[in-house]
């Protein structure tokens, strides 16, 4: 990071360790005006009080379309493709088309009704350690475990055919990380083209998952338009996946550096749903929440930011601001840690949050008692991360078995 009077200046290495960066913005600039590593002017707000206010402010709008067309003109990490398809869900809507979009499928969401999906998510887990038993020692985990294991999951509740995940993947892994504004599109038009496919079948054959309720909804147009229902099924299969496999592979990367935590853990196996939880704080899936925007003078933190600016919200750096967690940069699977930002929080507050933390709990339950010696295969200073200032997560993890 370099900084000057006007601006910070991110530089490749935040990717690689944005606490570092994170640190010295809470202390020195906690509401900043940055520049990404891709060259984009935002402003950063990285305290944990303002950074929880910044995600339920009224006047930080997701959805503007004379911003939208405007942030169209230059690229940006979040936004380097024009299809709209992509960007007519919940996640960037604002009341009151939010709170319609959110009511179609929140029902499946609930705690109850996740917790019915218990018995199933242990079984595809329990299936894919199985197989990793059965394998070679030496393993990438989040292409054996951590990856399948949400996709699964998230491809069954919907109904979405196994087969074609590892294009999904790809395209996915594509959009949402930074780089060249042309292999994003491609991949846009791949995902678009391959979701519409998925909804105009439904049509013909109608179905009672997931996608078959949705794409109902949608013959009714004052419900959802078929642009919405294809943006839908895109929301929900990209968040359903791409957050929980970091949830499993950090949080398994943060305890195979920290010994004593593995060790603690694996004998109290009670622990793991506060592990969870201290996983997500400590280095959770998604480091920068989706972008917001001003539409006028807007106060956060003290500082005011004027209409038209793009404003992130560092999750990462809020959960380890030292004035709200003692000690915060230690990893402490015994810490109460319930009430940090990884999911966000206001109205856009993760839907699929009672879905991760399932997963993560039934994940690291079974792996740590599946594989009590799992060793880290590789010098951690080498494993490079993502590049994307929205998706913390490891690239690869290698791991030796027993
Ligand atoms: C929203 C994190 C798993 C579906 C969000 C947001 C965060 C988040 C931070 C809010 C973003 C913002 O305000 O800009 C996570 C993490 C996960 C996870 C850390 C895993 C550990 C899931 C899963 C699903 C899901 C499994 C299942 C489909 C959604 C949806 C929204 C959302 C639909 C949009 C909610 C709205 O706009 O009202 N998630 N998520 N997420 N997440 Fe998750």
């Amino acid at each position: 990071m370099t900084t000057s009077d006007q601006y910070l200046r991110l530089g490749p290495d935040f990717y690689a360790d944005p606490h570092a960066d994170y640190a010295w913005m809470r202390e020195e600039r906690p509401t900043s005006r940055v520049i990404t590593p891709l060259g984009n002017p935002v402003w950063l707000v990285t305290r944990y009080d303002d950074v929880r206010a910044a995600l339920a402010h009224p006047r930080l709008h997701k959805s503007n379309r004379e911003l939208r067309e405007l942030l169209e003109a230059r690229p940006s990490e979040d936004r380097t493709i024009s299809e709209d398809a992509l960007t007519a869900h919940m996640l960037s809507a604002d009341p009151p088309d939010h709170t319609r979009l959110r009511k179609l499928v929140s029902k499946a969401f609930t705690g109850r009704a996740i917790a019915a999906l218990r018995p199933r998510i242990e079984e595809i887990t329990t299936e894919l350690l199985d197989a990793m038993e059965a394998g070679p020692d030496r393993v990438d985990l989040l292409d054996t475990f951590a990856f399948p294991l949400p996709i699964t999951v998230i491809c069954e509740l919907l109904g979405v055919p196994m087969d074609d995940r590892d294009d999904f993947r790809r395209w996915s892994n594509t959009l949402l990380q930074s780089g060249d504004a042309e292999v994003h599109a491609a991949a846009g038009l791949s995902m678009v083209q391959y979701l519409t496919d998925l909804v105009d079948a439904r049509r013909e054959h109608p179905t009672d998952d997931m996608l078959g309720a949705i794409v109902a909804a949608s013959e009714d147009s004052d419900q959802l338009s078929r642009l919405e229902a294809i943006s839908m099924a895109f929301l929900l299969l990209v968040a359903g996946h791409e957050t929980t496999v970091n949830l499993i592979g950090t949080g398994t990367f943060a305890l195979l550096r920290h010994p004593s935590q593995f060790e603690i853990l694996r004998s109290d196996p009670s622990l793991v749903p506060s592990a969870v939880e201290e996983f997500l704080r400590w280095d959770g899936p998604v480091h920068l929440a989706t972008i917001r925007f001003t539409v006028e003078p807007t106060v956060i933190g003290g500082v005011e930011i004027p209409p038209g600016e793009i404003v992130l919200v560092s999750l990462s750096a809020a959960n380890r601001d030292p004035k709200r967690y003692p000690d915060a940069d230690a990893l402490d699977v015994r810490r109460q840690a319930n009430s940090h930002l990884a999911f966000g929080h206001g109205i856009h507050h993760c839907l699929g949050a009672p879905l991760a933390r399932l997963e993560g709990e039934v994940a690291f339950t079974q792996l740590l008692s599946r594989f009590p010696g799992l060793a880290l295969d590789a010098d951690p200073a080498e494993l490079t991360w993502r590049p994307s200032t929205l998706i913390r997560g490891l690239e690869r993890l290698p791991v030796r078995l027993r």
